[in-house]
């Protein structure tokens, strides 16, 4: 098929379009580069270095190839930067979106798929959290996301643009950046290995469900079938881990001794978080195949060596 990625630069993108160019399948790639790399980017992918705010520039690429589907990753994924500056925050996150699914609908792309986040849901105890639970976004970030998720429904809806909204719990893997919300995982290693000290906010019994990157690109794959519900699907492990829990992992794998500081929770951030993943299991046919001590390893193996380079 011939896919378009936005943000194929990106953490999380880049993985998608070397498993999507595995598959035999034509990619491109749109990024600024902002957050992404350019030597993330597989060589067989066609890359425009671009913003998808660029409405025209973006058009152009739309109109080289005939999109079968869109996979919108693409973002600001920053939620305390996103408390700082909605408005950009919303200007990319749903501005650019919309750029993105007006040109599906005008090329008849045959679906979008679209990376959302744990962070619509907001501070909610009863965790794992459905997808059907009530949203209440806690931050910017969050509301952004949500509001990307409903016109995305509504494209559908009003224009039959066929949709698979995925929500995301937090990824880590290789590649990973100090940003987005799997953030910490990079953070914590690249800090063991400089031998500098790890800031935790908040008390670090704050919980998260972590899930390894190249798990949530097999669920990106799942979605593209035809036959699947346009729908909304929770990608996550249903596992709450502690940041100190984190913490004390991946200190013990890297056989160093750490220096931790504990300093105020972020505003926004959320307290606890798992996602019930049962619906994707169901409908997509998928499960999180990575078990956390594998995937930490590989994580904190690959930032080792980036740091020894
Ligand atoms: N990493 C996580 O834990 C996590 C969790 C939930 C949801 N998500 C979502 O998954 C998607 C990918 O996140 P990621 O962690 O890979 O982040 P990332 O920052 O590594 O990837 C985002 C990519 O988008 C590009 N980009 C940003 N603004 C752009 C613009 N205006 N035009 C073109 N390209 C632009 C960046 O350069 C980057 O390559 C995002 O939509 C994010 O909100 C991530």
């Amino acid at each position: 098929m011939n896919i378009l990625v936005t943000g194929g630069a990106g953490f999380i993108g880049s993985h998608l379009v070397d498993a999507l160019i595995d598959g035999g399948h034509t990619v491109t790639v749109v990024d600024n580069l902002s957050t992404g790399n350019r030597a993330y980017v597989h060589k067989q992918a066609a890359f425009y270095e671009l913003d998808i705010r660029h409405a025209r520039e973006l058009e152009d690429v739309f109109a080289r190839s005939s999109f079968d589907i869109v996979f919108h990753e693409a973002a600001q994924t920053l939620v305390p930067y996103s408390m700082e500056h909605p408005k950009e925050d919303a200007d990319l996150n749903i501005m650019g979106l919309l750029n993105v699914l007006e040109l599906c609908r005008k090329y008849a792309v045959k679906k979008i798929i679209f990376s959302s986040s744990a962070a619509v849901y907001g501070d909610n105890d009863s965790v794992p959290i459905a997808e059907d639970t009530l949203l209440r976004p806690t931050s910017f970030y969050g509301l952004t996301k949500m509001t990307a998720e409903k016109y995305i429904q509504m494209y559908h809806d009003v224009f039959g643009l066929p949709y698979a909204i995925l929500r995301y719990s937090n990824v880590y893997g290789e590649r990973q950046g100090s940003h987005g919300e799997g953030g910490v995982v990079y953070v914590f290693s690249k800090a063991l290995a400089r031998g500098m000290a790890m800031t935790i906010f908040g008390d670090g019994e704050q919980t998260r469900d972590f899930v390894y990157v190249k798990d949530v690109v097999q669920a990106n794959i799942a979605a593209m079938g035809s036959q699947i519900p346009s729908d909304i699907y929770n990608i996550s492990t249903n596992i709450e881990t502690t940041v100190n829990a984190l913490k004390e992992i991946l200190v013990y794998f890297s056989q160093l001794s750490a220096v931790v500081s504990y300093a105020d929770a972020r505003p926004g951030d959320i307290y606890r978080s798992a996602l019930n993943n049962d619906k994707a299991r169901q409908v997509l046919q998928w499960r999180p195949k990575t078990k956390f001590i594998e995937g930490l390893r590989a994580t904190l193996d690959y930032f080792s060596e980036e740091e020894s380079q």
